[in-house]
């Protein structure tokens, strides 16, 4: 399926103007660890606070426990359609460190290795959908993850399905252009992109 992509102002590399977040994932498509194996590299060399490298994946393949796990907690509005997917990820922030003081930049770094990961992801024509909408107190306990961690987002991941599988609303919502802020609105100082 061919995306409206909203006017670029500035050209920019193709894996990054090859990036969106879709709904409809290939249902009959297996993943395995080899096949996320680089997006995963490009996480694991994303720069972090003090190199302190606070993330964890928990990644769960569809038909897994994990898997299970992961979107058992989704809203159902992403139920619907993430449980299709190859796989899922849960991106998980240690915001406490050994000594048990507050790592502040652990949220940030965590949100710049899921970056880099869907970034890599696209270049090996996978797609990456951050998601928000789940339970993350639940997935934490039904993850074992101790109180020093937080689970922030999900990724749900695969290659492109057809959108005419979806429930109707959302295959309208699928094909609705993307759109951003101008850049004069969210780069100020001593540029104007106006
Ligand atoms: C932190 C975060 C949380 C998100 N939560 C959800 C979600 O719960 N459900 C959903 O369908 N999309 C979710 N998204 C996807 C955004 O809606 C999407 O990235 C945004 O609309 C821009 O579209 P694009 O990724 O196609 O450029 C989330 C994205 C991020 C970064």
């Amino acid at each position: 399926m061919s995306h409206e992509h909203g006017a670029h102002q500035f050209t920019v590399t193709d894996v990054l103007e090859q990036r969106w977040s879709p709904r409809a994932f290939a249902r009959d498509e297996v993943l395995d660890q080899k096949r996320l194996g680089p997006a995963f590299e490009a996480a694991r060399w994303s720069p972090s606070s003090g190199n302190s490298q606070p993330w964890t994946f928990v990644v769960g393949f569809r038909g897994d426990d994990i898997f299970q796990k992961i979107v058992g907690t989704m809203a159902s509005g992403n139920h619907v359609w993430a449980q299709h997917a190859g796989a899922v990820v849960a991106n998980v922030a240690s915001v406490v460190d050994a000594e048990g003081n507050p790592q502040s930049h652990a949220v940030y770094d965590l949100g710049q290795a899921v970056a880099h990961f869907s970034i890599q992801a696209t270049a090996e024509g996978l797609m990456v959908h951050q998601m928000s909408g789940f339970d993350a107190q639940t997935l934490g306990r039904d993850l074992d993850l101790d109180s020093s961690q937080r689970v922030v987002t999900l990724m749900v991941v695969g290659s492109l399905g057809d959108p005419a599988d979806l429930p109707e609303k959302l295959q309208e919502r699928e094909a609705r252009p993307r759109e951003r802020k101008p850049l004069s609105e969210i780069v100020v100082g001593s540029a104007n992109y106006a």
